[in-house]
């Protein structure tokens, strides 16, 4: 029998694994807050906990630190609604052994329970543990809910827990560097310099002068000693980007130093030692080059001890609206102008856009189209005609509606704010919201179903809704 506890301060998400979870071979027990939590610990010993992140009192993420001081050796699932780069990486960096997005589907989290109690009872062997390392509060501006992108900020903070090498890999644009810098800023090194070097930007004859610098006169040119990129990045993280482009004898010299940390300036004879962590990118197929020879396998294999695989943005769709809001949001506060708004049509089009050039191409055009936008919104005119799929011509019949709707609403919510400031008791979005809510009453014949449709809602929202505001209609229940 395995023991399982959950520490959620929400009772239906407690009252919902109490019917999950109610099984011969699974002991339940449940607590309402963090503290509750770690004093159960003791008592219940649990073999796997499953707990919160946004709880009223202790955190989440605070209650696994300590969790993690105490019995370093517990499994902890953390599982939340809001998706943050920032708490995922967190929680694996704390030894969090998993983290999981609300909501969840029921045989996916049975799942991931029974897998995690074998890893319990697989680990009673195992004696130590990774060692802790204190969070740090860095905006690292990676979006990104799909499940392929969470996995690759578990990784981020698998990785950057260790001092292992990693290989980045992903088509053009879709956020290798991004990532490679967000290893660096949650490593143990944060403090030591970054360097990167572009591998395919330098002229193949200086890029191993660029790595290990060179002795005067070792070559034309060479009037002067040069220090490299290595040994100005002693215990710091070097980035070696496009890692794919480089000569059999950088490639040597590159593995040798991952080896030993070892390595001479060209021209020179002298060893020298330097303590370097390496993160590598490409955007080509490593193994397909190691095949044809280009590529050293035992460097390849060496690079590979880690690999974050990223996938491209059209493989993960539903990460396109979250990605324009925020770039909305980056930009507007770079410019110092408030954020317009995104008709529906735009945020249609750019999901079933193919994105050949990836997150860049997906930034570039949201930055184009928040300079050339006349009014408060985005429309489909604003985006280059190769996403829009339009000459530049009037935009089709169909999606005009959505547009009108959107600025309209902005034109409504300036006549808004005109008002309020002239009755600072005015409350905008309590009075808009109950007034909405009335007259889809009112306009579906108290018809909830269709009410909750028109407001784009679900039903249980309006009723809170008609509750919270305290609506009474001859509320029909159809
Ligand atoms: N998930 C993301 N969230 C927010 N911004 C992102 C994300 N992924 C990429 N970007 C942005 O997209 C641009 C491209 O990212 P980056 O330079 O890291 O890509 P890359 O994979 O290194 O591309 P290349 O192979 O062309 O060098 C950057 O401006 C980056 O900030
Ligand atoms: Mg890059």
């Amino acid at each position: 029998m395995s023991k399982l506890l959950l520490i959620d301060d929400e009772e239906d998400v407690r009252y919902s694994f109490e019917r999950i979870f109610n099984s011969p071979d699974i002991e339940l027990a449940t607590a309402s807050s963090g503290e509750e939590g770690l004093k159960a610990i003791p008592k219940f010993k649990p073999d796997l906990v499953l707990m919160d992140v946004r709880m009223t009192g202790m955190t989440g993420l605070e209650t696994l630190r300590r969790i993690r001081q105490s019995n370093p050796k517990l499994l902890v699932i953390l599982m939340t609604a809001y998706g943050t780069t920032q708490t995922a990486i967190e929680a694996m960096k704390l030894g969090a052994y998993d983290y999981l997005l609300k909501p969840f589907d029921v045989p996916k989290l049975k799942a991931i329970i029974a897998n995690a109690l074998k890893a319990a009872r697989d680990m009673k062997q195992i004696v130590s543990y990774q060692p802790l390392l204190e969070s740090e509060d860095y905006e690292l501006g990676i979006v990104g809910r799909s499940e392929a992108m969470q996995q690759v900020f578990k990784l981020i903070g698998q990785v950057a827990a260790s001092d292992a090498t990693a290989l980045v890999t992903g088509e053009s644009g879709t956020g290798k560097e991004l990532v490679a810098r967000a290893i660096y800023h949650h490593s143990n090194r944060s403090e030591q310099p970054f360097l990167a070097v572009n591998c395919a930007a330098i002229p193949e004859q200086l890029l191993e002068s660029e790595l290990f610098g060179h002795e005067k006169g070792s070559f034309t040119g060479a009037t002067v000693q040069r220090i490299g990129k290595f040994e100005q990045c002693n215990h710091g993280t070097i980035f070696l980007d496009e890692i794919g482009d480089m000569t059999p004898a950088t490639q040597t010299k590159i593995l040798r130093v991952l080896q030993n940390g070892t390595f001479e300036r060209v021209g020179g004879n002298q060893p020298i030692q330097v303590d370097v962590r390496v993160i590598a990118a490409t955007n080509k197929p490593l193994e397909a080059a190691v095949a044809a020879k280009q590529f050293r396998e035992d460097l390849f294999y060496r690079l590979n001890v880690v690999r974050i695989q990223i996938p491209p943005l059209r493989d993960r769709r539903e990460d396109i609206p979250l990605l324009v809001n925020y770039f909305v949001k980056r930009f507007a506060r770079e410019h110092q102008r408030a954020p317009k708004s995104v008709a529906a049509s735009v945020i249609k089009t750019l999901e079933k856009y193919h994105w050949p050039g990836n997150v860049r191409e997906l930034e570039n055009a949201i930055h184009r189209a928040h300079v050339m936008a006349k009014s408060d919104a985005i429309l489909l005119g604003d985006l280059p005609p190769e996403i829009s799929g339009q000459g530049g011509g009037a935009p089709p019949p169909a999606t005009a509606a959505g547009e009108a709707a959107a600025t309209d609403a902005a034109a409504i919510a300036r006549q808004l704010f005109q008002w309020a400031k002239r009755d600072p008791k005015l409350k905008i979005i309590p009075a808009v919201e109950r007034e909405l809510v009335v007259q889809a009453l009112k306009e579906t014949n108290d018809n909830q179903i269709q009410a909750a449709k028109l407001l784009g809602i679900t039903r249980a929202t309006l009723r809170k809704r008609i509750e919270k505001f305290g609506i009474q209609r001859e509320l029909n229940v159809k």
